[in-house]
């Protein structure tokens, strides 16, 4: 039977998988807490690198003998096939735990509840479930990759008292010091950045993680299906920063070939489409191992995304600067403002003040 105890190891457990978040791709976030019968932490771990030590085998090694008799709390549920380790359930028997208690089934095919089985098989208590939607959230990007082959997308937009993003044609800087600093942050754990090709038209930015530390290179991806955007884009140049992604059809690389060679033999990547299919893009980029994506803009492939189903949460960056325009004020998606009004019952809304910006998120 699960209690309020078991929940609070689990809320431990699922802070702990947090030490992973941007390491662990292709891999699941995953900790784990070995409690003994009395209430005392016995070990703890955290999948903290693809390839490294899973969480349990940490928890487990750091209890020891102590082990024995104990309980193993798991935010997925443990993997019972030799990829780049053995497999966990294996030594959670060897070990003698009496009780595992886990947060959620693991959507892998290879695993998607044979882990539990096996566990069971070998005469230890199994309970799943606690703490659920918790751990659903935490590991959103690898269950969506998992069960839909596409990435899990955050859209993401910053916009000017009246509602505006920027001015045609024009840079504009709307957030200040800290949301530019959790910006960065929130770059340096997500796999891909994407933008539409009328952003690096007006703003050429550079779409590098800065002032953040990274495990692993950002991917950034262009969406520029007619090859509108010139040859000295800053972003071009920021191959060593990590892959750029460059969405184009077929058509536009038919009519100058030459062009999209000489990208291609500077490390552009280049996803060559025969439509412009959203949902081709994102199944695409979720091929190439992308499991999570923040389409920072701008509204025009925001909207797009949208109307394709491709958007699974949604943050509003809402400054204080205002924009004088003369008619050229490019407006946010409007969907985003009703989507995050705050009499919605849709979504789950945050709201966080950073600096003089608040930031309003919620569930898309
Ligand atoms: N404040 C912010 O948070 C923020 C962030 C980013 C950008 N911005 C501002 O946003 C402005 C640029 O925005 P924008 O809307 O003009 O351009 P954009 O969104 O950057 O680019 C539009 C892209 O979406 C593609 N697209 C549009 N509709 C589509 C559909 N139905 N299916 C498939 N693809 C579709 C376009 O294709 P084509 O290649 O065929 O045109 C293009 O590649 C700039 O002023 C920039 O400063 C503001
Ligand atoms: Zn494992």
């Amino acid at each position: 039977m699960t209690s309020t105890r078991d929940a609070d190891w689990m809320a431990r457990a699922l802070f702990l998988a947090e030490r992973g978040r941007g390491g662990t791709g292709p891999n699941p976030l995953v900790g784990a807490v070995v409690v003994s019968p009395e209430g005392v932490v016995l070990g703890q771990g955290a999948h903290r690198v693809a390839g490294g030590p899973h969480a349990e085998p940490l928890a487990l090694d750091e209890a020891r003998e102590a082990a024995r008799g104990a309980t193993l709390y798991c935010t997925l549920e443990p993997c019972c096939h030799v990829g780049r380790t053995p497999p966990c359930v294996e030594r959670i028997a060897s070990a003698g735990v009496r009780r595992v208690v886990t947060a959620i089934e693991d959507p892998n095919p290879r695993v998607n509840g044979a882990g539990h089985a096996w566990l069971r098989a070998h005469g230890i208590v199994v309970e799943t479930g606690v703490c659920e939607g918790a751990a659903r959230r935490q590991n959103a990007p690898f269950v969506t990759w998992m069960l839909q082959g596409r990435p899990w997308t955050i859209l993401k937009t910053a916009s000017s008292v009246e509602g505006l993003v920027g001015l045609a044609g024009r840079r504009v800087d709307l957030s200040g010091a800290s949301a530019n600093r959790w910006m960065h942050r929130q770059r340096a754990w997500i796999d891909a950045l994407m933008v539409g090709a009328g952003t690096v038209l007006a703003d050429d930015p550079a779409l590098t993680a800065r002032g953040a530390f990274r495990r692993r290179p950002l991917t950034r991806v262009i969406v520029d299906w007619q090859g509108r955007l010139p040859t000295q884009a800053r972003v071009w140049s920021t191959l060593s920063s990590g892959p750029v992604i460059m969405v184009v059809l077929a058509s536009a690389v038919q009519a100058a070939p030459d062009r999209y060679q000489r990208l291609a033999a500077q490390g552009v990547q280049l996803h060559v489409h025969d439509t412009r299919d959203l949902r081709g893009v994102s199944e695409r980029l979720g091929q190439s191992g992308v499991q999570s994506l923040l389409l920072e803009g701008g509204p025009g492939l925001q909207q797009a995304w949208l109307d394709a189903g491709l958007v699974d949460w949604v943050q509003w960056l809402k400054t204080p600067v205002t924009l004088a325009s003369g008619g050229d004020g490019v407006p946010m998606v409007s969907a985003v403002r009703e989507r995050l009004a705050s009499d919605s019952t849709r979504i789950s809304l945050a709201r966080v003040g950073l600096g003089d910006d608040v930031l309003v998120e919620g569930q898309a």
